[in-house]
């Protein structure tokens, strides 16, 4: 049976979807959704299929079996209700919604919803990067206790974000409508393997600070936070929007007998073995170098596993792990912002 696939949402993102569908057999693209007439077209002549201007005319007409939700961040939560009212099933960008209380509501319809026929809708959550094959070995290394107890792990997202990817698309840089700005939009991937790797999140410290864009974002584009895991370990994340390129991101885990650095590679060295190296996939023609290689890896997992009706393995559920992780580290102590008080001053003899 060929499934039909609707993307809701034609910007940036939508593109290395498109590109995924084109490349698994029994599933056709059959419309695009988009608010914005110039989107429309664009989809029309790069895509050549019809388009929608809302989600209920979209599903009306094109009778999709799977929506794609690639739109902002506010504008997750009245799509994703929109297709499972449907009965469709949903396969939706990061983070789940942009705010705590949203992303409830969907986790709530995702269990309550029932199509005609029955059948709970399946949704799924883009954190591509738990498909890397270097996220994947350091799991398997952690879980296994291979070389012994993990005693904590350090990230770093360093990367490049310069006022026109806030200006070009003005919902980036708002509370209102991203739900914050680098932890949410760009680390939140990273503070999902820290999770995933090294375990429940029981405690997050942090600070975060608009500490290079203020002219242009209301959001914060720095950030360092700890996490405690509920082994007692902890993970620091290191995180910027600030860099002058997209560095790779890095993720080190300390264990008893051994260490893992993962960045363009997967680098491991235990004592007593040979030191191992992974070699990461390549990204996709579409999909940005930064945004990792496993779109598409991700995408054809959660068609593949359509017929069996179960639940994707990265559901709402656990969607909501790092969005707690990080709305937990925009409410702590001191609350939001960490600016500096005031430029420095370089005149200062202290500075010299
Ligand atoms: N997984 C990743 O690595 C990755 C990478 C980039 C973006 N994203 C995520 O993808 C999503 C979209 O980000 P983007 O940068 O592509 O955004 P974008 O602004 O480039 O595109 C969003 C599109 O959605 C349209 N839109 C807005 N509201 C709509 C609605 N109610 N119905 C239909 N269309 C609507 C807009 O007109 C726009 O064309 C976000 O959740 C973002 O975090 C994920």
């Amino acid at each position: 049976m060929t499934l039909r696939a609707l993307i809701v949402g034609y910007g940036s993102v939508s593109a290395v979807h498109a590109e995924a569908l084109r490349s698994i057999s029994d599933v056709e693209l059959v419309g695009v959704c988009d608010v914005a007439p110039e989107r429309r077209d664009a989809a029309e002549c790069e895509l050549a299929v019809p388009t929608a201007s809302t989600v209920e005319d979209a599903i009306r007409r094109f009778a999709p079996d799977v929506v794609h939700v690639t739109t902002p961040h506010h504008e997750h939560e009245s799509v994703i209700l929109a297709a499972l009212g449907a009965g469709c099933d949903v396969l939706t960008e990061k983070p789940i919604s942009s705010d705590l209380s949203s992303a409830d509501r969907i986790v709530a319809a995702a269990e309550n919803t029932k199509s005609q026929s029955g059948r709970s809708p399946r949704v799924g959550v883009c954190f591509q990067n738990r498909y890397n094959l270097s996220a994947q070995a350091m799991k398997e290394t952690v879980d296994s206790r291979r070389f012994g107890a993990p005693l904590g792990a350090v990230a770093t997202v360093a990367w490049h974000r310069p006022p026109e990817y806030y200006t070009s698309k003005p919902w980036r840089g708002s509370w209102a409508t991203s739900g914050g700005g680098l932890l949410i939009n760009q680390a939140i991937h990273t503070v999902d393997l820290l999770q995933w790797i090294m375990g429940p999140v029981v405690a997050v410290r942090g600070r975060v600070g608009t500490d290079a864009l203020s002219e242009v974002i209301e959001v914060e584009d720095t950030a360092t936070l700890t996490l405690t895991h509920e082994s007692g370990v902890r993970s620091i994340l290191m995180a910027t929007n600030a860099a002058p390129t997209n560095l790779p991101v890095t993720l080190d885990i300390a264990m008893e007998h051994g260490n893992m650095r993962s960045g363009t590679e997967l680098l491991m060295t235990g004592d007593g073995t040979p030191d191992e190296v992974i070699k990461e996939r390549l990204p996709s023609d579409r999909a940005k170098a930064y945004w990792g290689s496993s779109h598409i890896e991700l995408i054809r997992d959660f068609y593949e596993s359509h017929e069996d009706g179960e639940t994707f393995w990265i559901d709402p559920n656990e969607a909501m792990k790092s969005l707690r992780i990080v709305k937990a580290a925009y409410d702590g102590a001191g609350g939001f912002p960490h600016r500096a008080a005031r430029d420095l001053d370089l005149g200062n003899p202290y500075l010299r």
